[in-house]
């Protein structure tokens, strides 16, 4: 049974497995070297060769326990046909939404604007060296999928004023996504993901009284439906309110928390296996901190089902010998 597997299936409570989100990525001199040559991070994903090369990179360097493709969970909107980019320093532009037009696209359209991200996962959950690690597949949640759709850019820290307006079409898009989603979900588990990571990454957002509409029942539904398939699902809501409410509702396999949950709370709150945690800061700081730190999170959950993982992604400034020592720290407790 692979490590991620142990966890949430079996239970175990000893084994820590360790991943990093976005440990493909910009920390990298390797990765930056080929992003270099190729300064359009769409055509990146789709060119599989590449898109296998960085996501093993992190893998050839350290002791993980799973590699994350790489990909994005703007693929989605992309797949439906709306315009997107990543601009240097500014993050992630869409193109304006039209819905007439991604009303029309079909199974077939979808699959074959990002049939590329399919063998990427293929490529890499064959490589040899993922015979005993988890090979990660993910998307971006219903609800932060709508947000970048219609606010075309990240929100910071709100939503513009009129985003609620046309309830009608926002609950269409939503119906729509959530299609797409189980069919990206359905895609790459047929190709070798063994595991499939929900990213809520504005579930913070939300008033309390929005959660059952935009996030409790849609990510209820990918749930239910990742759960259909025999993969194990592990959602990542990041700052939502609730925890707890979340867990009780949505009953997701495992539950990723961000650097913000008090971990003995969470620990009182939550039967199911808990992911991550650690704060990103954390690897600027130095080994003695790294090491108090981590311990800490590995010392509250160790009678537990745990993977180490931190409460966001890494940060591009990384220092590769304190992420070496982090995975040390985890493998050597
Ligand atoms: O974790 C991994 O290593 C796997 C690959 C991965 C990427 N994005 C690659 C990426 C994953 C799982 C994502 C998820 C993703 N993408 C999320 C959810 C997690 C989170 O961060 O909350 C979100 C919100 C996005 C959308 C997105 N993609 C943004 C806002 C940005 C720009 C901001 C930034 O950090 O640069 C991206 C770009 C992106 N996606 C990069 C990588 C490695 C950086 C690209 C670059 O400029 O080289």
């Amino acid at each position: 049974m692979k490590p991620l597997h142990k966890v949430i299936i079996n239970k175990n409570t000893s084994l820590n497995p360790i991943w990093i989100m976005r440990q493909a990525g910009r920390y990298l001199p390797e990765f930056r070297e080929v992003r270099k040559e190729n300064p359009d991070f769409i055509n990146l994903c789709l060119n599989d060769d590449l898109s296998t090369k960085i996501t093993l990179q992190p893998l050839k360097r350290f002791d993980l326990d799973a590699a994350i493709i790489f990909s994005d969970i703007l693929m989605l909107p992309y797949g439906l046909g709306q315009k997107v980019e990543f601009e240097k320093n500014f993050g992630p532009r869409l193109g304006k939404l039209n819905l007439n037009e991604i009303e029309k696209i079909n199974e077939i359209d979808f699959v074959e604007r990002i049939q590329r991200v399919y063998k990427a996962i293929k490529n890499v959950s064959s490589d040899p060296s993922l015979k005993n690690k988890n090979t990660i597949g993910f998307v971006g949640a219903p609800w932060t999928i709508l947000v970048y759709m219609i606010n075309q850019q990240s929100p910071k820290k709100n939503l513009k004023n009129d985003f609620f307006k046309d309830e009608f079409s926002i609950n269409r898009i939503l119906l729509i996504i959530e299609k797409f989603l189980k069919i990206h979900i359905k895609n790459q588990i047929d190709n070798g993901a063994d595991v499939i990571q929900i990213f809520d990454s504005w579930a913070g957002l939300l008033e309390e009284k929005d959660l059952p509409n935009y996030i409790y029942t849609p990510t209820l539904n990918l749930v239910d439906y990742v759960k259909s398939l025999n993969v194990p699902v592990i959602c990542f809501p990041r700052e939502i309110k609730n925890y707890k409410e979340f867990c009780n509702v949505v009953k997701p396999d495992a539950v990723s928390i961000d650097y913000n949950v008090d971990p003995k709370k969470i620990l009182r709150d939550i039967k199911i296996p808990i992911q991550g945690g650690l704060d990103p800061k954390i690897l600027l700081t130095d080994k003695e901190t790294l090491k108090k730190e981590a311990s800490k999170y590995l010392d509250i959950f160790k009678d537990h089902p745990y993977i180490f993982n931190l409460g966001h992604g890494v940060l591009p400034e990384t220092d590769l010998n304190m992420f070496d020592y982090l995975i040390k720290t985890v493998k050597n407790y």
